[in-house]
């Protein structure tokens, strides 16, 4: 992942646009969360927190981490003020090594918007699924596969397909994948769509 790039945006990444679109991310996620016994929550890639706070009432514990630095930090000022006592931002990257990032599991796991930048993201998300409770719930909201993107360090979006199959392949049930937002100019300045997938591990 390239983690210079969010060292380096992450003083102005709040802008109107990515505040815009965490709250449709939200919003999405939210129905997902809605009258669930639901406890802790690992915002995987959480970033400078933009989805965690407008989800945050479900959980009595949340852990936002991140492998960006600069993001930790300023998600961390904003938890401070804010007073969010349940909420702590830690740095970390699954992918960086075979050590633990966290001392615990959870009964949620979200990556929104982190698996495009990831490198690797089946890797990814089988570490991942070590953090994950029995009976815990995986939410993933990334783009669409997108033949008008490229980049080299970034996944032009995902295949439905291929996400609901790899989900499978890590033992999950329950699994839903489906486009929930069309919008203009929001993957790499192209028209893209959004897809929510969820998945249950037993
Ligand atoms: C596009 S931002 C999304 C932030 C937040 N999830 C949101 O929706 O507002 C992607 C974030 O994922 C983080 N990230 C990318 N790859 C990562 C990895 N392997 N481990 C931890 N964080 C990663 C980046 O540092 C960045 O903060």
């Amino acid at each position: 992942m390239n983690q210079s790039k969010f060292n380096q945006i992450a003083q102005n990444y709040d802008n109107d646009e990515r505040i815009k679109l965490a709250e449709i991310i939200s919003l999405g996620v939210n129905t997902l969360l809605e009258n669930q016994p639901y406890q802790s929550l690992l915002d995987y890639g959480g970033g400078t927190g933009l989805v965690t706070f407008n989800i945050e009432h479900h959980f009595n514990h949340i852990t936002i981490l991140d492998a960006s630095t600069k993001m930790v930090e300023i998600c961390d000022t904003k938890i401070q003020k804010l007073s969010k006592k349940h909420i702590e931002a830690i740095k970390g990257d699954a992918l960086a090594s075979n050590q633990t990032i966290v001392d615990q599991s959870y009964d949620v796991i979200i990556l929104s918007l982190v698996l495009l930048h990831s490198g690797n993201y089946k890797e990814l998300l089988q570490r991942l699924t070590a953090y994950l409770k029995k009976d815990g719930l995986i939410i993933i909201v990334d783009f669409d596969k997108n033949k008008n993107v490229y980049h080299p360090k970034v996944y032009n979006g995902f295949a439905q397909d291929d996400i609901s199959s790899e989900l499978f392949k890590l033992g999950l049930s329950n699994i839903n994948v489906q486009t929930f937002y069309h919008g203009q100019n929001i993957f790499m300045n192209k028209d893209a769509s959004l897809f929510i997938a969820s998945g249950q591990f037993k």
